[in-house]
C-alpha cells in the first residue's frame, strides 16, 4: 500500500540526533483539500540558476523571503512554519498513520525522497511568488554540477541579506579556506587540501565531474538506483535504500554546509534545521533539476509504474493557507506544474573514467 500522509493533529517533539534532544515542529492543522495542478493559464516560472541571476531577480527574491520571514508564527507559509515542514518530515515528528506497532514517517532513504521535495519547493515557490505578487517567480538552483557553481552562491553569503544564515561552515563560505564544494565530501572530508581548491584546477573538477557522471548516468542506469528503493506504507526508512544523488552529492552537500561546529552540524547538517537556511530551497532546486534531466538520459529512465508510488500522498500549505492532499502521480512532470529550469551546460555529461 502506498505511504499516507501524516495525521497533523498527532504531531509529537521530533528528535534533534542520536543524543535523544528534541524540537517542536509541528505545523498548525486545518481541513484538507485535494491537490490540482495549476492553471496551464499561468505563466511559467522559469528558475535561474543562482550564480547567474541580475539585480532585480536578487532584489525581488529577497523581498520575497522577508515578507515570508515576517509572517507571523500563526501563518503556515511563514518561513519558520516551512523550516518546520521538513523538521515534523523527517526527524519523526509524525508516526505513518494505521500502523502498529507505530512506525516513524520519514521522507528520505527512497523513492520518496524526489516526489516530497518537488512539492515541498512547489508550494515554497508559489508563497513566496504571492507575497510579492509576482505569478512568474521562480526560485534559483545551485548548480553546483558545474564548475562555475560549485561555491555557495554569492547571494547567500551577504550578512545584510534575508538569504544569509549565519550557521554554515565558515570554512566553505566564498573567501574562506576551503570555498569549493566536495562533491564527495562524505568520503574524503580532508581530501581536498586548501591549494586544490582552486576550480582552475584540473584534476580537482574532474574528479567532481566524474561524480557527477557516476550519479547521474553510469551509476544510475536502473530506477531504483536514482529514485532509491521502494517504500511503502508501514515500511520503515533505512539509509541504504538512498538514491544515487539523495546520497551524493545531495547528503554531501548538506553536511558540507552545515556548521561542524554546532551539536547537530545545524543548519543544513541536520533533517530538522536545514529548512531554516534559506539556501536549502537553492540546493534542493538543483536536487529536483537532476530528477528532470536524468528523465533526458535514455530510454529506460522513467518514472516509476507502481500504483504504490504513485498514489503516495504527502500534506502541504499552499500560498492560500490551504492544507492539501497531494499525490507522487501529480508531480511527474514539472512542466505541468508550470515550473522549469534555466538550461546551463552539463559539463558532467560525457566525463567518464
Ligand atoms: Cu529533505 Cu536535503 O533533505
Amino acid at each position: 500500500n502506498p505511504l499516507q500522509p501524516p495525521d497533523l493533529s498527532k504531531c509529537h517533539p521530533a528528535i534533534k540526533g542520536d543524543a535523544g534532544d528534541t524540537a517542536d515542529c509541528c505545523p498548525p492543522f486545518s481541513d484538507q483539500i485535494e491537490f490540482k495542478l495549476p492553471s496551464p493559464k499561468e505563466p511559467m516560472r522559469i528558475r535561474p540558476a543562482a550564480h547567474l541571476v541580475d539585480k532585480a531577480y536578487i532584489d525581488k527574491y529577497e523581498k520575497a523571503i522577508s515578507l515570508m520571514k515576517a509572517l507571523p508564527d500563526d501563518d503556515p507559509r511563514s518561513f519558520k512554519n516551512q523550516a518546520n515542514v521538513h523538521c515534523a518530515y523527517c526527524n519523526g515528528a509524525y508516526d505513518q498513520v494505521g500502523i502498529t506497532p507505530s512506525v516513524a514517517l520519514q521522507i528520505h532513504f527512497s523513492w520518496i525522497f524526489f516526489p516530497f521535495h518537488r512539492y515541498y519547493l512547489y508550494f515554497f515557490e508559489r508563497i513566496l511568488g504571492k507575497l510579492i505578487d509576482d505569478p512568474t517567480f521562480a526560485l534559483p538552483f545551485w548548480n553546483w554540477d558545474s564548475p562555475d557553481g560549485m561555491q555557495i552562491p554569492a547571494i547567500f553569503a551577504d550578512p545584510a541579506s534575508p538569504l544569509y544564515d549565519a550557521i554554515r561552515a565558515p570554512d566553505h563560505l566564498p573567501g574562506g579556506s576551503s570555498p569549493l564544494v566536495d562533491l564527495d565530501w562524505s568520503r574524503s572530508a580532508a581530501s581536498l587540501t586548501p591549494e586544490a581548491q582552486w576550480q582552475s584546477n584540473r584534476d580537482v573538477m574532474h574528479t567532481q565531474m566524474r561524480v557527477m557522471h557516476t550519479q547521474m548516468v553510469s551509476g544510475a542506469k536502473k530506477r531504483t538506483l536514482f529514485f532509491g528503493t521502494p517504500l511503502k506504507a508501514g515500511d520503515a526508512a533505512a539509509n541504504t535504500g538512498q538514491g544515487s544523488i539523495e546520497r551524493s552529492p545531495h547528503m554531501n552537500i548538506h553536511i558540507w554546509t552545515g556548521d561542524p561546529k554546532q551539536a547537530h552540524t545545524e543548519d543544513m547538517g541536520n533533517f530538522y534545521s536545514a529548512g531554516r537556511d534559506p539556501i536549502f530551497y537553492c540546493h534542493h532546486a538543483n536536487v529536483d533539476r537532476m530528477w528532470d534531466l536524468w528523465k533526458t538520459l535514455g530510454p529506460r529512465r522513467t518514472d516509476f509504474t507502481d500504483p504504490d508510488w504513485l498514489e503516495a500522498a504527502f500534506v502541504f500549505y499552499d500560498e492560500d493557507k490551504n492544507l492539501v492532499r497531494c499525490k507522487v502521480k501529480d508531480c511527474l512532470d514539472s512542466r505541468k506544474l508550470n515550473y522549469d529550469y534555466q538550461k546551463v551546460p552539463l559539463p558532467w555529461l560525457d566525463t567518464k573514467r
